[in-house]
């Protein structure tokens, strides 16, 4: 694991973009792993301005995203298609087809499951996968759990997801309960993983994921197993790693 601690969000969203675009410059054919949710929020806004100077071509490539809310339609300003569309896809060069989100929608969950798995197959996996980590240690919307779930599948959220994703919505009563996550072991196979962490919120989590036991308990302890992982964090949250 490589560890860049920088002194705060937006070094920290500096760093992570430009960590993407020389991915995207080494390989302009990327299929890259999108993740949402504040962390990375920062990350896109400068990967826009460095569109916008030209400084980084989106053209070539295909994104992949973490999870999408079981219920809401991309056309919900609440699903994480909208918020890919307003916070990345909208502003860049991106062949729109090529960006592909769980469909929320879905009536078969398991055939969504199975025709996502196979997407990121026939695409030969994903290069550089994004991640967040949840306050609970979850990736995607992998919740702590007895075993790590291997393909993408449909979750029931926790209540403490349910309650940190509230802020986005008017009622905390609007919040879906469940969604479709790319599994650990969808996400485990990307050649390479980009983990951002922010805040003194998430300080402990990090430090259990990084150097305690290997558990899904907390999901994103098995990054410690990958080999090749970067995490980009602020001092805020890396601060208990030394
Ligand atoms: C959501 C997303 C995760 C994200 C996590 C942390 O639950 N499904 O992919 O990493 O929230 O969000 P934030 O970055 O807002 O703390």
């Amino acid at each position: 694991m490589r560890i860049f601690k920088e002194k705060d969000y937006d070094a920290m969203s500096r760093r992570a973009a430009s960590f993407i675009a020389a991915q995207l410059m080494l390989n302009p054919r990327s299929v890259l792993g999108l993740a949402t949710g504040g962390t990375p929020v920062g990350t896109y806004k400068t990967l826009i301005s460095m569109y916008q100077d030209g400084d980084v071509d989106f053209s070539g490539i295909t994104t992949v995203n973490l999870d999408e809310y079981r219920g809401l339609s991309g056309n919900d300003v609440q699903s994480y298609r909208h918020f890919m569309d307003e916070q990345l896809f909208d502003h860049i060069n991106i062949d729109k087809a090529r960006t592909f989100i769980p469909d929320g929608m879905a009536t078969d969950a398991e055939a969504e499951c199975a025709a996502y798995d196979a997407r990121i197959d026939a695409l030969s996996g994903i290069d550089l996968q994004l991640l967040g980590i949840g306050g609970n240690g979850h990736i995607g919307f992998n919740e702590p759990a007895d075993s790590f779930a291997a393909a993408t599948h449909r979750v029931t959220l926790t209540r403490s997801t349910i309650d940190a994703n509230a802020r986005f919505f008017e009622d905390i009563a609007d919040v879906p309960t469940e969604a479709y996550t790319m599994g650990i072991g969808s996400i485990f196979r990307a050649r390479k993983i980009l983990l951002l962490v922010s805040g003194d919120s998430k300080a402990q989590i990090i430090r259990d994921a990084c150097t305690g036991p290997v558990t899904p308990a907390l999901p994103a302890s098995i990054l410690q197993l990958h080999g090749d992982v970067t995490i980009i964090g602020d001092e805020a949250s890396l601060h208990l790693l030394g």
